[in-house]
């Protein structure tokens, strides 16, 4: 019977026939296990339509071997049983063996077997024609519950040859609980505006709250690709020793976004059809920079030094003034090379992964924000070798161990050199990041050593998660356009093999 009927069958005989004297006569009445009945009556009794009071029942259950022993009787039995009527020697196995000799002792006692010493070896021989065993037959009433009418020193004995150990039961005397009724009433879980408005509230009854069961899983808080796929640079740098730099400022000075990198004044980078100058306000004091060193930038712009012409045209320190949204992480760098050099140098590895702000105009590869990683290596003596080297070694990493290099220009470094990878997807060199040496006009300005050189890369994070996710419009990736299931949805993509 299901849970249903048996429940139904459980209330109606309250109903009909008045309480239920003992659950466990109940359980067998019906054919079902006692344990489903117990469960169906606490359970009914949480809803108060039944109540019940217990009591506890001392009895006995079979051991392993017991249950063993009540299927092919008992080891004396199964002894007497196998001795054929000339008896075996002593040494038989059938006596020998553990239940052998268990069967043996108890057959000798019980007087069912007897030792035969008239030849010169000992032989073991049935004393009776027939047995009849009691032990199993108890055995059988125990597994049926039924131990009543065993004597308790027999029981007493059965426990000592240990197949069978005491167990305490439970049966339940059940009445009528308080809110008796044929059928289970499910409770409400929520009042709502229908019972408000027809007053049925006031008869409803409601669910008590299960202040520990757990909530709705929330809705919110997915990460976002462009998150993912950062995490995964973050741990492929700081897997190669690189520090993260701090990134939190968007709004930055033009000084440390282009004079501090010897971009000239002129430069057509500066202009307001490139960069996003702001307007409130558009000019805050540069008084962080020490003057030693705003005039050794102004020199190397006017003037040169360090084995540099320089620009030869005046440079202002309002234009250095003028506040932007940065155009690149590098003026990051620049901070953080400059605190290097404050602090007496020392070897640095640094990297950043941030958002940059451009002018541009907006298209199925490009938005006017977007997210740059850089990595920027500071030591003693380091050339092109080592920055071919750690490009190699990052961009294997990343699943693009076929590189390229080509000669480029950044105003702040020099040698420049653009990375390209062959895709063997696409069948073709693509552009994967730009590359270079930091020049001295950048370096010794801010007191870095002059054996002291700077390698630094820098790579866009939308097209590399682009490839990843098989996004090809970065609308669909970043902005107002974006689908929302998208960063509900959106997988775990490894860089890399
Ligand atoms: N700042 C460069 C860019 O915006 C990238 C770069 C970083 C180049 C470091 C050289 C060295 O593209």
């Amino acid at each position: 019977s299901t849970p249903e009927e048996l429940e139904a069958r459980l209330l109606s005989t309250l109903q009909d026939a008045g309480p239920i004297a003992d659950s466990g006569e109940f359980a067998s009445a019906q054919g079902v296990d006692h344990g489903r009945v117990v469960g169906i009556v606490k359970s009914l009794q949480s809803d108060g339509l039944v109540s019940s009071e217990g009591t506890e029942h001392a009895s006995f259950e079979l051991t392993d071997e017991g249950a063993g022993y009540r299927e092919a009787g008992s080891p004396e039995a199964q002894v007497w049983n196998d001795i054929p009527a000339e008896g075996v020697p002593v040494t038989h196995a059938l006596l020998t063996s553990p239940m052998g000799r268990i069967g043996q002792s108890k057959g000798l006692a019980k007087k069912w077997l007897y030792m035969d010493k008239s030849s010169p070896e000992a032989r073991v021989k049935r004393k009776v024609d027939s047995i009849s065993d009691t032990t199993q037959e108890q055995l059988i009433k125990i597994s049926q519950g039924q131990h009543q009418d065993i004597p308790a020193k027999e029981l007493a004995d059965l426990k000592k040859r240990k197949m069978i150990r005491d167990v305490k039961r439970f049966t339940y005397r059940v009445t009528k609980g308080p809110e008796f009724a044929l059928q289970r009433r499910k409770a409400a879980t929520d009042l709502t505006a229908d019972m408000l408005v027809k007053g049925t509230w006031k008869e409803e009854k409601f669910k008590a709250y299960n202040f520990n069961a757990l909530g709705q899983p929330p809705a919110g808080g997915h990460l976002h690709p462009l998150l993912k796929v950062r995490t995964q640079f973050r741990k492929i740098f700081t897997q190669m020793g690189f520090q993260e730099m701090p990134t939190n400022a968007f709004v930055e000075s033009s000084f440390w976004n282009f004079d501090a990198l010897f971009q000239p004044q002129q430069h057509p980078a500066r202009d307001a059809h490139d960069t996003f100058f702001l307007t409130h306000p558009a000019r805050a004091p540069i008084s962080h920079v020490p003057e030693d060193y705003l005039e050794r930038v102004r020199n190397v712009h006017e003037r040169g030094g360090y084995s540099s012409t320089g620009y030869g045209t005046p440079w202002k320190v309002a234009e250095a003034e003028k506040n932007l949204l940065r155009t690149h992480t590098t003026a990051v760098s620049s901070r953080m090379l400059y605190k290097l050099a404050q602090s007496g140098f020392q070897p640095a590895k640094y990297f950043s992964i941030d958002r940059v702000f451009r002018n541009e105009a907006v298209d199925r590869t490009h938005l006017a924000e977007f997210h740059q990683i850089e990595g920027v290596v500071c030591d003693v003596g380091l050339t092109l070798g080592h920055l071919i080297g750690i490009l190699k070694l990052f961009f294997t990493r990343l699943g693009l161990p076929k590189l390229r290099f080509k000669p480029a220009y950044n105003p702040y470094t020099e040698p420049s050199m653009e990375i390209f990878s062959y895709s063997e997807e696409l069948k073709k060199w693509i552009e994967v990041g730009n590359s270079g040496m930091f020049r001295p006009e950048m370096l010794r300005p801010m007191g870095l050593p002059e054996n002291v050189n700077v390698i630094a890369w820098g790579l866009g994070l939308e097209r590399p998660t682009m490839i990843l996710y098989g996004i090809d419009n970065i609308r669909d990736l970043f902005g107002h356009k974006v689908n929302l299931s998208m960063v509900k949805r959106n997988p775990i993509c490894r860089l890399g093999f």
